[in-house]
């Protein structure tokens, strides 16, 4: 068994944060979003990698490396154009070959890990089996409609309207069989080869495709929301380890990290809560659920329910919460006449001012 894990794309519904960077990479409790599913596939006994790479490889390969960090022995596989799950699957044909494999895309997180799924796969190896899970808003997704017996009759790709509620999730399982299936469809009306295709495909040629409801939770991290969300559900696994200088005046409530060469003055952090190495607190209080990534400077400020990429800066700035802030962010107040808001942001960037 294989794995195929796709980190390509162009992430625009997370832009600003991924116009140049890939959102993969993003953190959730400072650590890349791509990592935890690379983590859960070495943890299924799988070394042997696929990583599907786009216009963001050079960050993609400076982050993931040899894999020996994680335990995993990579092959970065370029695809030209996002052009689709499936078109993803084509690409990888000749690395993939004979064997099955395990598709997990980079921006998806799931809990309990894929150990249980891929035992199961090997044992009854049926064509393919997808992951599905009830949610809410069924028609950002692929959707599965199942027949009284359960099984799998149709797949449809972000319907107007959702046959059912049953999301597919990130996260299949495949036999070689489906590369003769992403050969035969065409391109949808996005423009994209939908994975959905090829296993209606499957399902068409009367193969087996198997569905599991996932019992945990599952986030598919392209929106703000999302990600937040995930950080908010992983974090609260997160245990205290304090490596980092906190001084006297400071107080650390529940499950906080402070990792080596951070500094916390005169602030109070209340868990869970990460403070990345090299990032500074001072006169601040960080709330429950937020992540503060290396070498960023809070200062005379609250911040809650929040994730701040590298770097960023904010200072004597109120209150902040449910907040995204890219590498390199800078908040501040300023005494500058007029007095007026100065703001300099990227394309698609979202500001809420609630002062009257
Ligand atoms: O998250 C689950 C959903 O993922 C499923 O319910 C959908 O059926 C499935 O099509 C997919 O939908 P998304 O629209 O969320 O896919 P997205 O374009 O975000 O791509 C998912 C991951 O795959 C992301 O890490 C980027 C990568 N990717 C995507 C495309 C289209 C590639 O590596 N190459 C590609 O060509």
């Amino acid at each position: 068994m294989k794995a195929l894990v796709l980190a390509g794309g162009s992430g625009t519904r997370l832009r600003p944060i991924t116009h140049t960077s890939a959102k993969q990479l993003v953190p959730v409790a400072n650590k890349p979003i791509l990592f935890f599913g690379l983590e859960q596939i070495r943890d299924a006994g799988i070394t042997e990698v696929g990583i599907i790479v786009g216009d963001t490889h050079a960050e993609i390969e400076a982050a993931v490396g040899d894999g020996s960090a994680l335990g995993i022995e990579p092959t970065y596989l370029r695809q030209e154009s996002p052009a689709g799950l499936a078109h993803a699957v084509l690409t990888a044909a000749e690395w993939l070959g004979d064997d099955d494999f395990v598709m997990f895309l980079g921006d998806n997180l799931i809990e309990g890990g894929i150990g249980h799924l891929v035992e199961a796969f090997e044992r009854d190896r049926p064509a393919a089996q997808v992951l599905l899970k009830a949610v809410e808003d069924p028609s950002r997704f692929g959707v599965a409609e199942l027949d009284d017996a359960g099984r799998v009759v149709r797949l449809v790709e972000k319907p107007e309207h959702p046959p059912s509620d049953l999301a597919l999730v990130g996260v299949y399982l495949f036999s070689p069989a489906i590369l003769d299936a992403a050969r035969r469809i065409e391109p949808s009306d996005r423009g994209e080869l939908e994975i959905t295709d090829a296993i209606q495909r499957l399902l068409d040629d009367g193969q087996e495709v198997r569905a599991s409801l996932i019992e945990g939770w599952w986030l598919d991290t392209g929106k703000k929301d999302d990600l937040l969300e995930a950080n908010r559900i992983v974090l609260g696994s997160v245990r205290r380890r304090v490596e980092g200088e906190v001084d006297h005046d400071s107080e650390l409530v529940g499950e906080v990290v402070v990792e080596a060469g951070a500094q916390v003055v005169r602030s109070s952090v209340r868990g869970p809560a990460v403070i990345g190495p090299g990032a500074r607190l001072e006169d601040a209080y960080v709330g429950p659920f937020t992540s503060i990534a290396n070498d960023c400077v809070v200062e005379r400020c609250e911040i809650e329910f929040s994730v701040l990429l590298e770097r960023a800066r904010v200072h004597d700035v109120a209150r902040i919460e449910g907040s995204l802030l890219g590498r390199d962010v800078v908040v501040s107040r300023t005494q500058r006449r007029p007095s007026a808001h100065r703001l300099m942001l990227g394309d698609h960037g979202l500001v809420e001012i609630s002062e009257p």
